[in-house]
């Protein structure tokens, strides 16, 4: 049943913009959103490293002079500038009249005019502003827009880092922790902990005590190759006192397109076609407890995915990330191809919350689980976490337990498992 307050209508009053700087010290923005009844709020913007070649694009500065040319004070003056003119005192009763408005003020199919760093801090902004207009959390907002039940996710924690977040010592860019039978977010939390430690110790006995870690806080030791990574892990767990896979698993991100080239597969010092590839993340899903596998080919190779896909159905999630770039004409071949079965869900490869809920109910009616994710140039700002429960992802994928823009979103999922009133 729609509440009345989802007729509330919002008339924007002012929306403004200042650039700030991510986890890696690079420019992203802060959106703010101020609506006529007072209801203000703001929102900021995360970046990619590994980005996919179909995201949304994420505007520039190209300046030279400043931080190498990331600044964002186009994307920033786009917003109090041209979206603020055209936007302030139009009232929009929901998300999806606001996320079209922007749309249609950019007219460019990628974003690339406004910039979708723009564009999705002032749609992250607005829903925040509806969200305190109307007196709900922001994931609750969130559920009723989605018209989803909230749900505490599963974490998926990052514990070992290479690839284009670690320095590149190993292809492999994350192989991160779930642990299955947790039930519950500080549960999962104190078990990913002991095995951090574990793991934290093992790489300082192996290679040195300089504690290394990379983009997403993991540890970022300079494996010699994906095995030793890969074996590290299943190690730090049974020396923390777990069982690998019943206790804590294993998720993988390959990021292949990282590694990828016309000539095949540069890893561990070796070039893989595209079946050598397939059998060997067949061949590590046999070897160790892995139980997801995101962007194991490269982004374009959809009849490689597809092949993956039918090895390994059923036994490990094949995730979607470069390959989909949360868009619905990607996530749609996927599911006509059957060359996926789970989501990466990143809002900002896509440049607004309206459109990534028509991804997040594309990849829901074909059955996909869902995995919501942060990127790896992340802000201190948690509303991922509200994204995460509000539109009740069955993973979160946030890093590492190491860095305060990851642990922003932890600790707000510890808080709403508290209040226990989801
Ligand atoms: P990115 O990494 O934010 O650098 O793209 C995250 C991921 O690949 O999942
Ligand atoms: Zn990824």
């Amino acid at each position: 049943m729609k509440r009345d307050s989802d007729k509330l209508v919002s008339k924007i009053e002012s929306l403004s913009a200042v650039e700030i700087l991510d986890s890696r010290g690079r420019p992203t923005l802060l959106a703010s959103c101020r609506l006529a009844d007072g209801s203000a709020a703001t929102a900021s913007v995360p970046s990619g490293a590994s980005t996919g070649a179909a995201e949304a694009l994420e505007l520039r500065d190209g300046d030279p002079a400043r931080y190498a040319g990331l600044g964002c004070l186009r994307a920033v003056a786009n917003i109090k500038g041209e979206i603020n003119r055209a936007l302030a005192g139009r009232q929009f009763e929901t998300q999806g009249a606001l996320d079209q408005a922007l749309l249609d003020l950019d007219g460019t199919p990628n974003k690339a005019r406004l910039g979708a760093n723009a564009i999705l801090g002032v749609s992250l902004a607005f829903c925040r502003a509806q969200a305190a207009q109307r007196a709900l959390p922001l994931y609750a907002h969130l559920a009723q827009l989605a018209n989803t039940t909230p749900q505490l996710p599963r974490p998926m924690i990052n514990l070992f880092s290479g690839g284009a977040h670690g320095g590149g010592q190993v292809a492999i860019q994350d192989v991160q922790l779930v642990v299955p039978a947790a039930g519950s977010i500080h549960r999962t939390l104190e078990v990913v902990s002991d095995v951090f430690r574990a793991a934290a110790a093992l790489a300082a006995e192996r290679y040195g005590a300089r504690r290394l870690t990379a983009d997403e806080g993991g540890l970022a030791p300079p494996f010699g190759s994906s095995d030793a990574m890969l074996s590290a892990a299943v190690e730090a767990i049974e020396r923390a006192g777990y069982q690998p896979g019943s206790d804590v698993a294993l998720t993988l991100d390959v990021a292949a397109s990282q590694f990828y080239s016309d000539a095949g597969y540069r890893l561990d010092g070796a070039l893989l076609t595209r079946a050598d590839m397939i059998d060997r993340l067949e061949h590590w899903r046999t070897v160790y407890p892995i139980v997801s596998i995101e962007d194991g080919l490269h982004e374009a190779d959809w009849s490689g995915w597809q092949q993956l896909a039918q090895r390994v159905r059923g036994r490990a999630m094949i995730l979607g990330d470069d390959l989909l770039c949360t868009q619905t004409d990607r996530i749609q071949r996927a599911i006509n191809l059957k060359a996926a079965d789970s989501l990466l869900l990143k809002v900002n490869q896509i440049g607004t919350l309206t459109e990534a809920l028509e991804a997040l109910r594309l990849a829901r009616g074909a059955g996909w689980q869902v995995v919501v994710s942060a990127r790896s140039g992340e802000t201190e700002d948690d509303w991922l976490a509200d994204l995460a429960v509000g539109w009740s992802g069955d993973y979160i994928k946030v890093g590492s337990i190491t860095q305060s823009e990851r642990l922003a979103k932890y600790n707000r999922l510890l808080v709403l498992e508290a209040q226990d009133s989801l």
